[in-house]
């Protein structure tokens, strides 16, 4: 049997997969971790949550499948990106807790370094802004935060690594320190044209070189996992950043061809193929994936409150007992009232980029009940979606083939309201594939590829399966009107008026 393990390690779980040589699912286990918020703006991981939970699903995976030793040829990591852990080299013991992507302490440190003029700098090399969201001004708090860690960092005793990185050096036994392009390009500090950590960036925010690990192709040898860990040492051959393995699952290998995932927020990648494209739209430029030392490129959107407002209407308002729920009570909505949510609960990211604003309720009346905000809190996650792929597409306008099919993945799509919604709102066909769980299809195939189970990407594109095409329904009338009065509800909203 030739079966390959998905580790993926997110935000809110840690899940591992088995597929099989046809690339379905064999068997599959998932558990929470918990989040902590020390003060306000903050979000840290345990990294012996992160590094138990991986180990343990892993073996509940390999249990519920009956594997054998040797059953397994490759393990494919995918992670939650942007997090950051440094930990002492001959130890393995982490200084810290996980700095999560979310976590906001950097955001005076951004502020300044924007004030000081070095953000075209950044945006040049990288293709990222200068938020708080990325790793660089993360890694710099904790060498500036912890006491003695600058001088243990200069000493070379430090390492630092995203989840991957972190994941890789336990498994097998803290022999190897690396990552791969897709995790390296959303560190702040790795020239994504060069294909190399920047010196100018590391000295900018402070960061001694010998910290970093060696970045590698997604599909390559990270090296093999402890044998006591899943009864056999098993060969680590494919990393990527989640949104990136998704952006693979859903084998977006062609430029032109974008996926949104939707969890708590939602991220739009756009395939742009071998060149990068700089956004005149504050989008991002990323690394979709490297083969071959030869990276393709992506320009992504990031919402960061997707899910979460459908948590948020569960959880905080209590007008639904789950997320299903929210498509039924749509649906029922008074068609005659124009409510609009601009859900800037935590400001707005992509292409707004507005940290201080909050949301925003619009447009209600005596009438106005549950039903209605559910309605504008689904409709709130298209909207957002339509800003992402409009700046995209004003980026890329004369890229062949952009803005035909959206291809969507992520637990709010199992709404068929929600993504015909999508598909009326953005005007334009929306995609869903049978294979739901494409960011550890995605790890998965790389990995496979790597070990010689799994084809090339030009056939592995030929077996995506659709499950539902959403076709637009609306009037382009209607369409306009109704997004028109969402411009105006955000820009009522941002802090900065546009
Ligand atoms: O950039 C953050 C992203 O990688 C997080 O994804 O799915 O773990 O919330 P997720």
């Amino acid at each position: 049997m030739s079966l390959v393990l998905a580790i993926d390690q997110g935000t809110t779980s840690s899940r591992a997969i088995l597929f099989s040589a046809d690339m379905s699912i064999v068997a599959a286990a998932q558990r929470e971790i918990p989040q902590h918020y020390p003060a306000s703006g903050w979000v840290e991981h345990e990294p012996e949550d992160l590094w138990q939970t991986v180990v343990e699903m892993g073996r509940e995976a390999l249990r519920k499948a009956e594997a054998r030793p040797g059953d397994v040829a490759a393990i494919g990591i995918t992670n939650q990106r942007e997090t950051v852990l440094v930990w002492d080299r001959r130890t393995g013991q982490p200084i810290h807790r996980a700095v999560v992507w979310q976590d906001r302490r950097t955001a005076e440190f951004c502020t300044r370094l924007k004030a000081e003029g070095h953000e075209e700098l950044v945006r040049s090399r990288t293709g990222l802004l200068l938020d708080p969201y990325f790793s660089g001004t993360k890694i710099a708090w904790l060498l500036d935060n912890l006491p003695g860690a600058r001088a243990r960092a200069e000493r070379g005793e430090l390492a630092f690594g995203t989840v991957d990185t972190f994941l890789i050096w336990r498994l097998t036994g803290g022999a190897v320190h690396v990552t791969d392009a897709t995790n390296a390009s959303r560190t702040l500090l790795y020239d994504i044209h060069r294909g190399e950590w920047d010196d100018d960036l590391l000295k900018l925010f402070g960061i001694p070189r010998s910290m970093l690990p060696e970045v590698r192709d997604s599909s390559a040898s990270f090296g093999t996992s402890l044998p006591e860990l899943f009864g056999a040492a098993i060969p680590i051959c494919g990393v990527a950043g989640d949104q990136q393995a998704a952006t693979v699952g859903q084998a977006c290998f062609t430029p032109g061809m974008t996926k949104a995932t939707y969890g708590t927020g939602c991220f739009a990648l756009l395939n742009t193929g071998p060149a990068p494209v700089i956004s005149r739209n504050r989008l991002l430029t990323t690394i979709a994936y490297q083969f071959g030392g030869r990276p393709t490129y992506a320009l992504e959107g990031s919402i960061f409150i997707a899910g979460a407002t459908v948590q948020w209407l569960r959880d905080g308002l209590g007008i639904i007992r789950n997320a299903a729920e929210s498509g039924v009570l749509a649906r029922e909505a008074d068609q005659s009232q124009t409510v609009y949510l601009v859900p800037a609960f935590v400001g707005l990211g992509a292409p707004y980029w507005d940290p201080d604003c909050r949301g925003a309720v619009f447009g209600l009346t005596r009438a106005t009940g549950p039903r209605e905000i559910a309605h504008a809190a689904l409709e709130s996650v298209c909207y957002q979606t339509l800003d992402l792929l409009d700046a995209m597409h004003a980026d890329w306008s004369t890229g062949e083939g952009a803005g035909t099919v959206l291809r969507v993945d992520g637990g709010m799509v199992a709404s068929d309201w929600a993504m015909q919604r999508l598909a009326d709102i953005l005007g334009a066909p929306v995609d869903r594939p049978e294979v739901k769980e494409t960011t550890a299809l995605g790890a998965a195939y790389l990995a496979g590829l790597y070990a010689g189970i799994f084809p090339e990407p030009v056939a592995f594109a030929d077996m995506w399966r659709l499950e539902t095409r959403f076709l637009p329904s609306l009037l382009e009338i209607q369409r306009a009107e109704k997004v028109a009065g969402w411009r105006d509800a955000v820009s009522r909203t941002l802090t900065r008026r546009t």
